[in-house]
């Protein structure tokens, strides 16, 4: 999750004054480590000191860390990793994406997935944690086994991405410390190799990316057989020989464009230039283009939409069909960015590929103005002047050439903020499929970049009250409970609310992000909810309602209530995974779930708060009694009594005294039953149990791609991750009536947490 460039964006950088500290794993880097500043001036001499001073610097920098290019151990020379060298597309995948998961059918769409781009992608990165990562004590190897079909499933998945052409990395998260310890009489950091292991064996998946980490260590690389490592925080050069790729957040450079720093000490190494909250893709686009490094499209951040501009999406697939077909040349060793004495505002990088007696070039503009000119440049020397044919790839056509000496003439047309790239190839040693490779771009530039749209989407949310799944309640219609049945109202504890014609309702998201200083257009681009009277998501709510007369549940749903319920019901999920996962006599065997009138609330539980219900479970419970869930500023209404707009239920002031114990990690979490804190009741209506007992549900929304369900009053469980450098990344604590928690859904299965309950509405 860490973004600390932002906001910094071209702030002078003294890249070679970086401290080497390696105290622990994530400690973090100086900023501008993973860049090289470009050269002032793009004159032959310029370039050539500059050339001069970088070359010493990588040779004393490989010296000091002991690295060998030919070393047979490293990762660049291993056969089983070849394939990270020319991996450069990557896309980021919220595995809560309605494109690659169907609630309703409750499958993996991984087709419908890929077929909303019109780009291939090299690998995928499937994100299932963090934000809710925290929400209870599964830490994030479990939340792999919540998922739907668990990890068989996610082995079907990592299958269908493979028959697809597509890697796949998964994320490890250092900081996860506070969740259910896989294994006390082990370090953690020993377990999560062990879990990371067999995980990658479970389900074939290809690498992993390192969350939060400035290189990932070289035990990670040993303990996963030669997997891919790659590290969101950059590499540093004791890691190079064990990390093929990492990612590239690339600020704090004073001369554009800067040069790949890990890429500059091992041309083989592959950086994906990322930006999350990024309003300005172009430029990310051109530092890519130009150093052959490749790209994370990362467009769901935590279920926000941050998507492409039209004008983007074309740039980045034309680049990218580009730099796709020539992958072989970008691992060439002989790689030099930065090419003298070019036109003005032109910049270029080579990748010459002796072998095939061919060069590769990499051209952006950065001039608001078309380049249309001439261009020179002096050829290698295993290319002689007078033989070559040179083509421009990006327009599909082959251009007329005057050689003299060493050096060759012709003429270029570059877009403004554009992108460009040449073949030089001795003549008759072109590849075959170069022909049909220049019409495919040659049609795929006809319209210049200028004419596409570059309006950037915003996905406005639905608020949903009613799920989009299914909700299947086998029970007869006769049988269910008339609304405001003074029966219900006794037997769940109905209390009747008094409205008011103006209430300000004022509420905070407690979600992480945007962290302000990580983010430059923070306060437009919040990790929030859209309600009906909004018109786009923000993270901080304010507005004057009028709130009609309701009904609430003095307390929490409980497993006694519950299991009346499914009792009279018949209900029955149509995943049974992880439903009431802490009731027992839940199985027959290993394989096989018992009928669910025969599951058995223990006695110590029954007067607790039903957990492990999925918004389904709790909208069958609802809609059987003819009610419904609180709307999220219903709950707020109550529990900060009205127009007295208390903090607490029960006045201003925290007192732990009256609501549950909490806890910090552990495996199990302790529940209290719902009426054992008469003193956490609210002052006006006597409703209780609403802060620290368990998360309630109140409104669900959707985007097209995310969904979403507001939770209120806390848990008793808040781990602390103990890493002193991270904030913490768990799902946020609250002990407060005017916050609440956005937990990102995904399936039943995964939804059902031990600290999620519900009460409900009338
Ligand atoms: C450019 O500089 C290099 C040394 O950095 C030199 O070898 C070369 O001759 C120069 N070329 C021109 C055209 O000045
Ligand atoms: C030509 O380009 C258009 C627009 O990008 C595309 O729809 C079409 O399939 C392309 N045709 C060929 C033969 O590549
Ligand atoms: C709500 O807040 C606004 C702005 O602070 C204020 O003008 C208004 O009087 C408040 N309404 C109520 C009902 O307190
Ligand atoms: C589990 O129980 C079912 C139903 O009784 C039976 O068909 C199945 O063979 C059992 N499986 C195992 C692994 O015991």
């Amino acid at each position: 999750m860490k973004k600390r460039f932002l906001g910094k964006m071209m702030r002078l950088t003294i890249v070679m004054l970086f401290m080497v500290l390696h105290v622990i794993a994530w400690e973090p880097m100086p900023e501008g480590y993973e860049l090289i500043d470009g050269p002032h001036a793009h004159d032959n001499v310029s370039i050539g000191v500059w050339r001069d001073k970088w070359s010493n610097w990588k040779e004393m920098e490989l010296k000091t860390y002991r690295y060998s290019p030919k070393d047979r151990a490293s990762v660049y020379n291993t056969k089983a990793l070849q394939w990270t060298q020319t991996s450069l597309l990557q896309v980021f995948v919220m595995m809560h994406d309605r494109m690659l998961f169907d609630r309703k059918t409750n499958q993996y769409t991984v087709d419908r997935f890929l077929s909303t781009f019109d780009l291939k992608f090299d690998s995928v990165l499937l994100w299932p944690s963090y934000p809710n990562l925290g929400i209870d004590t599964r830490n994030q190897w479990q939340l792999w086994h919540s998922l739907p079909g668990g990890i068989h499933g996610l082995k079907k998945l990592v299958d269908d991405f493979h028959a697809r052409g597509v890697r796949v990395f998964l994320p490890y998260l250092p900081w996860d410390t506070a969740t259910h310890d896989p294994n006390p009489l082990k370090s953690r950091y020993q377990s999560d190799i062990e879990e990371l292991y067999k995980l990658f064996d479970a389900t074939g998946a290809d690498g992993v990316n390192g969350d939060t980490l400035f290189g990932v260590p070289s035990s990670f690389y040993r303990a996963t057989e030669g997997k891919a490592t790659c590290p969101e925080g950059g590499v540093p050069t004791w890691d190079l020989a064990t990390n093929p790729m990492s990612w590239g957040y690339y600020y704090g450079f004073s001369s554009f464009p800067p040069v790949a720093r890990a890429k500059f000490l091992e041309p083989r190494h592959m950086v994906q230039i990322c930006s999350r909250w990024s309003l300005n893709r172009g430029l990310e686009f051109q530092i890519s283009h130009f150093n052959g490094a490749g790209y994370v499209l990362w467009e769901n951040i935590w279920g926000i939409w941050n998507g492409m501009t039209v004008r983007e999406i074309e740039t980045l697939k034309r680049t990218m069909m580009i730099n796709q077909q020539f992958a072989f040349a970008i691992p060439s060793l002989q790689w030099t960015p930065h090419i003298p004495d070019l036109p003005k505002d032109l910049h270029a990088s080579k990748f010459p590929v002796e072998i095939s007696k061919l060069t590769f070039y990499t051209i952006i503009c950065t001039n608001n103005q078309v380049y249309d000119g001439p261009m020179s440049l002096v050829l290698d020397e295993f290319l002689d002047a007078s033989n070559v044919a040179v083509y421009d790839l990006y327009y599909g056509q082959k251009l007329q050439v005057v050689a003299s000496g060493r050096s060759i003439q012709f003429s270029v047309h570059v877009e403004e903020y554009g992108y460009g790239a040449l073949l030089v190839v001795a003549q008759g040693s072109e590849p075959e499929w170069l022909t049909t490779f220049l019409s495919t771009m040659h049609n795929q530039t006809k319209a210049p970049l200028a004419s596409y749209d570059t309006q950037r989407p915003l996905l406005k949310q639905k608020m949903t009250s009613e799920s989009s799944a299914a909700v299947v309640v086998s029970v007869d219609a006769t049988s269910k409970a008339e609304p405001s049945n003074p029966k219900v109202i006794e037997l769940l504890n109905l209390v009747e609310i008094a409205g008011v014609d103006a209430w300000n309702f004022t509420v905070d998201g407690v979600q992480i992000e945007p962290v302000p200083a990580w983010t430059p257009n923070g306060k437009d681009y919040g990790v929030g909810v859209q309600f009906p009277w909004e018109d786009r998501p923000y993270p901080h709510h304010a507005t004057e309602l009028w709130i009609e007369d309701f009904y609430i549940m003095k307390y929490p749903v409980t497993n006694a209530q519950y299991q009346t319920f499914l009792k009279a019901s018949g209900y029955v999920p149509s995943d049974l995974h992880r439903f009431l996962l802490h009731w027992d006599h839940r199985h027959v065997n290993s394989t096989e779930y018992a009928p669910i009138s025969s599951w058995i609330v223990p006695d110590s539980i029954a007067n607790q708060p039903v957990v492990h219900v999925s918004l389904e479970d709790a909208q069958a419970f609802a809609s059987y009694y003819g009610l419904r869930l609180p709307h999220d500023w219903e709950w707020q209404y109550v529990a900060s009594n009205g127009l007295a707009y208390t903090k607490l239920p029960y006045g201003n002031d925290l007192d732990a005294s009256r609501h549950p114990t909490i806890q910090r990690n552990g495996d199990s979490i302790l529940s209290d039953d719902v009426d054992a804190f008469s003193s956490g009741c609210s002052t006006s209506n006597s409703i209780c149990a609403l802060i620290g007992h368990v998360w309630e549900l109140t409104d669900s929304f959707c985007d097209t791609r995310t969904c979403s369900v507001l939770v209120r009053g806390g848990s008793s469980y808040q781990p602390v991750t103990s890493s002193l450098r991270d904030p913490n990344w768990y799902f946020p604590s609250i002990a407060s009536t005017t916050k609440h928690g956005k937990f990102l859904t995904l399936s039943a299965s995964y939804d059902r947490a031990a600290t999620i309950g519900f009460r409900c509405a009338l």
